[in-house]
């Protein structure tokens, strides 16, 4: 008691969105201390899909490589199976995560990294030890306690667990990745819509190699319709791929309204062999917990100085994989507001930019990721087993063989229903399109349009240059390099693309840069400059004229745009920067 630590920013967790956000801090040298209540970080695989955000975000760290390094690569992905076991009868596949080759191509042209699968027992460790490596401080079995805020700071107290000895931490701004029962959100009262336990699931891990049942069928998810598998959960059984292929995680339902099951090694067993289609298996259960589903997101993420993050803000199933993904992107957008705050090149203003543009981000995955766990629902429609149990279930699931018009229209049923999971597995829309508007985005008026014949923007990535949008991947780079757009506009800086009949910006950029004490690089892109387009896509994708410009956020995102280059480059950039930076 008495001792009181002094740094620039508290960190509460070291789930995806905590030690993500240490990451990026600490890569900004902003001075971070990151508590987290337990003694290591996830004790159990939990989310998994690593989407291309979050890929292109470890690339931009430098730590692609040693997350590709732990992960399930993206050819083992995507050959995702619906069956009755896993030794069973199929039902059918569907081809996920942008595995199918006509939408591998929409992927591959959005991104420069593909969906990976990497467990948070691989993938926190990873982020924890880089924040840690690059500065920041992690102080493991550490609980939060309370926090006070005033005008120039926030006051947090913690409690060392080993010890029990208390202290406080004084700190400028307060992060809450604490996960959904998130006690940072709940002390600042955040409003939220929806509600948190409306299913029931659990989780069971295992070990067991299973190899010769599914590496024809490569993938991370196999999806159980057998009798139980639609009674809450997550939308039907599943066995999900924690290591290929002798190690694996089961989610499976119960009636959130019934008392909750007892779960023991032996109820684990008969759900694992049960699935698995193999009654005489003895696997090696590793451990079992209850958990509910939830349908809760924040309506706003932030007071004054604290600003929660990741399911301290989002809370739903894991359908569509949008958990830890969404947990790092939060992170990645409010690391960098922080430190411009902190070094004066932003007035505090841009912070509330926070809250106007993850807010809309939080609503529209927990909308989809719920949406898609009912969506099951189709397919259960399909196959004529609503409300059936045991033996019945079984003979709805066989009638779909049958030469009878009843079985050829459950045939035909099932090709609509299964159609419908490309809402959950291949949501690239979703997955990338995220559009920004708020104070720390100069809008123009225009939005990103769905390319013909890609209409749905759930399952459709528009790519555009509009202010608000993603900056679009290409490649350049010249005779000995290759590089992705996004590797020319780093994450410690702003960054001004135009081309060779834009010459003149490079010039104001720099005055501009010097002028304002904010750092900001211009990049020409054309022949006998920094790089050029290389397959001339660049030309075609960035909407503006060639004298025109882009400004680009450390976070990647187009904060304003100019079609041509104007009389005076350096005034209107100027113009734009301040106001962005909440200076004007
Ligand atoms: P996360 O919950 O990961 O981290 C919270 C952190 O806060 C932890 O480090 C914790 O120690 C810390 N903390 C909490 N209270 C604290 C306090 N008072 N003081 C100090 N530290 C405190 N998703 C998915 O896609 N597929 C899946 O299969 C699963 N399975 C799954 C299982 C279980 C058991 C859980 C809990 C969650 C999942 N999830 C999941 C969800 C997924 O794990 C989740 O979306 C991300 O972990 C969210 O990351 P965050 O960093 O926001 O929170």
């Amino acid at each position: 008691t008495g001792t009181t630590v002094e740094t620039d920013v508290v960190i509460v967790g070291s789930g995806p969105a905590g030690s993500s956000a240490a990451l990026f801090l600490a890569e900004l040298g902003v001075p971070t201390i990151m508590i987290t209540k337990y003694r290591w970080t996830a004790n159990t695989p939990r989310a998994h899909i690593t989407n291309q955000r979050a890929m292109e975000i470890f690339r931009d760290l430098g730590i692609e490589e040693q997350v590709l390094a732990d992960a399930t690569p993206h050819h083992l992905v995507g050959d995702t199976v619906f069956c009755t076991s896993i030794a069973g009868e199929e039902i059918g596949r569907i081809r996920t995560w942008g595995t199918r080759p006509d939408r591998e191509a929409d992927y591959q042209l959005a991104s420069p990294c593909l969906t990976v699968d990497i467990p948070q027992t691989y993938l926190e460790p990873i982020l924890v030890r880089n924040a840690t490596e690059r500065g920041a401080q992690t102080r493991f079995s550490t609980e939060y306690l309370g926090h006070e805020q005033d005008d120039d700071g926030v006051t947090v107290q913690v409690r060392d667990r080993l010890t029990g000895h208390a202290y406080a931490i004084r700190a400028k701004y307060l992060i809450g990745a604490d996960g959904a029962r998130s006690q940072v959100a709940a002390d600042l009262d955040l409003p939220y819509e929806g509600a948190m336990d409306i299913a029931g699931s659990m989780n069971i891990t295992f070990k067991a190699d299973i190899s010769a049942l599914v590496d024809h069928r490569p993938s991370v998810l196999y999806w159980v319709i057998q009798p139980g598998s639609n009674v809450g959960g997550i939308g039907t059984g599943l066995v999900r791929m924690v290591r290929p292929w002798d190690e694996w995680l089961i989610v499976w339902g119960y009636d959130i309204a019934e008392e909750p099951p007892v779960l023991d090694d032996a109820a684990a067993t008969k759900i694992v062999r049960d699935l698995l289609g193999m009654p005489d298996l003895e696997p090696e259960i590793t451990g079992y917990s209850l958990w509910g589903v939830n349908e809760m997101y924040a309506t706003r993420l932030q007071r004054g100085r604290v600003f929660c993050a990741g399911d301290a803000v989002h809370r739903h199933p894991p359908s569509n994989g949008l958990g830890s993904n969404t947990s790092v992107q939060d992170s990645y957008n409010l690391a960098w507001k922080i430190a411009a705050v902190l070094r004066g090149q932003a007035a505090p203003s841009l912070l509330e930019s926070y809250t106007e543009e993850r807010a809309p981000v939080a609503e529209r995955i927990v909308t989809r990721a719920n949406t898609s766990a009912r969506e099951f629902a189709d397919i259960f429609e399909a196959l004529g087993v609503v409300g059936l149990d045991g033996e019945a279930m079984a003979a709805a699931i066989e009638e779909r063989k049958a030469d009878t018009p009843a079985g050829a229209a459950k045939r035909a049923a099932l090709v609509k229903a299964m159609e419908t999971k490309n809402y959950e597995f291949n949501a690239h829309g979703v997955e990338l399109g995220q559009f920004y508007e708020s104070c720390a985005i100069i809008g123009d008026g225009t939005r990103p349009v769905q390319p013909p014949g890609k209409e749905d923007p759930d399952l459709f990535h528009a790519v555009s240059t509009s202010p608000g949008a993603h900056l679009p991947h290409a490649w350049v780079g010249d005779q000995t390099t290759r590089l992705a757009m996004m590797d020319l506009a780093p994450y410690h800086c702003w960054t001004l693309i135009t081309g060779v009949a834009g010459s003149a910006w490079e010039q104001a950029s720099t005055t501009v840069a010097a002028e304002l004490g904010v750092p900001l690089e211009a990049v020409v892109i054309g022949p006998g400059r920094a790089v050029t387009d290389l397959y001339f896509d660049w030309a075609k994708l960035r909407e503006v004229e060639e004298s025109g410009a882009l400004l680009v956020r450390p976070d990647k995102h187009i904060a304003w745009r100019v079609t041509n280059l104007p009389d005076d480059p350096a005034a209107a950039l100027r113009d734009a920067l301040t106001r962005l930076l909440g200076r004007a």
